[in-house]
């Protein structure tokens, strides 16, 4: 018989590995290593988006506030980046947050020439946030794309010759290392044309009581949200978390410029979770790292802007300059836009 062989495309094995699988094979590995850990984007399921909505309305955590303070006061600045043609307003995420709805409001209202593509991964996120559009604008284009950032912004840019201006709000980039943050922004860059347009949100270093609180508010919304994740893991992964035998604890280290996010064992205990086949155990008081959210200097933004491709265009601050909504220009050289071009066509090179 002739020898053959077969191309798998993503569309033959999308089926094969799912959510779930992805979810436990992180936490096994999390939870076995010395430092245990578990990804804090499982964060983020219904009840988890919940609970992260209502942290967004405590006192405590400044935030939300001062960004959206940003975005009312600077609409107007931000819409001269793009008021020139028809353009893509990209939101990576698909919260229906009130930040979001003054810049539509806005754009809309000067009659800019834009459709509104959020980009998520969550089907019934994106089924409620376009509901909610329909009803509140119901002239808006919008289209959103559910899939991976990557994968959305790859196949807008192929489908519409026009410039991007892409939103990603709420430091949620501080919820990344810094190498996992240039991988992700260089590869933002790459799925993006010279001169499209970024807002990045970052939250700044200030007084550390202020960091503090807002990760250990008092109502204890945020401790319910990460406990919530040990929840998760019972609901879907069968697993056998007493959730009342761990504490959250949210701590600064002023090295790292970060908030360290725990959940600390209370007794030496053992957890077996059914899907993953085997118990992990915990010594009294041993951690699990939860979460990171990194907290910038000036400096520290306008670096990283620079090892991954992009040029300042201006920084935004609230009032209290506790926030900063960076605006960002995407620069490709021209002999990096030919060798891109070639590669699009199938000619070999490489593109660091
Ligand atoms: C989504 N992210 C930017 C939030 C933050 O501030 O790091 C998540 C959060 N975790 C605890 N509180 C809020």
């Amino acid at each position: 018989m002739p020898s053959t062989y077969k191309i798998l495309y993503d569309k033959d094995y999308a089926d094969s590995f799912k959510e779930a699988d992805a979810f436990a094979l992180d936490v096994l590995v999390g939870l076995s290593t010395p430092r245990k850990k578990i990804p804090s984007k499982y964060f983020y399921d219904e009840k988890g988006s919940r609970l992260f909505r209502q942290i967004t309305e405590q006192p405590e955590y400044y935030l939300t506030n001062c960004e959206l303070e940003i975005i009312d006061h600077h609409k107007e600045a931000t819409a001269r980046y793009v008021d020139y043609g028809p353009f893509n307003l990209v939101e990576l995420g698909a919260g229906f947050s009130k930040k979001t709805i003054a810049l539509l409001e806005y754009f809309a209202e000067s009659k800019l020439d834009f459709q509104y593509v959020p980009i998520d991964i969550s089907e019934p996120a994106m089924r409620s946030l376009v509901q909610s559009l329909d009803s509140r604008f119901p002239a808006m284009e919008v289209n959103g794309l559910v899939t991976d950032y990557f994968n959305g912004l790859k196949w807008l840019n192929n489908r519409y010759k026009r410039r991007n201006l892409v939103l990603f709000l709420g430091s949620t980039i501080g919820n990344f290392t810094h190498a996992e943050g240039c991988v992700f922004l260089r590869n933002v860059w790459n799925c993006l044309n010279h001169d499209d347009v970024v807002l990045l949100g970052f939250d700044l270093k200030k007084d550390i009581e202020l960091l503090l609180r807002a990760y250990n508010d008092a109502r204890g919304v945020t401790r319910e949200f990460n406990l919530n994740l040990l929840h998760r893991i019972n609901r879907e992964l069968g697993g056998q978390f007493d959730v009342t035998k761990f504490r959250h604890f949210g701590t600064y280290n002023v090295f790292s410029g970060g908030i360290e996010s725990y959940l600390v064992s209370l007794e030496k205990q053992s957890v077996f979770i059914e899907m993953i086949g085997r118990s992990f155990s915990f010594e009294a008081w041993e951690p699990i790292h939860m979460e990171y959210s990194y907290k910038y200097l000036i400096s520290d933004i306008e670096q990283l802007a620079g090892e991954t491709g992009f040029e300042i265009y201006e920084h935004l601050y609230d009032s209290r300059r506790f926030f900063m909504d960076s605006i960002w220009r995407v620069y490709k050289p021209e002999s990096v836009q030919k060798t891109l071009e070639k590669s699009r066509r199938g000619v070999r090179s490489t593109v660091l």
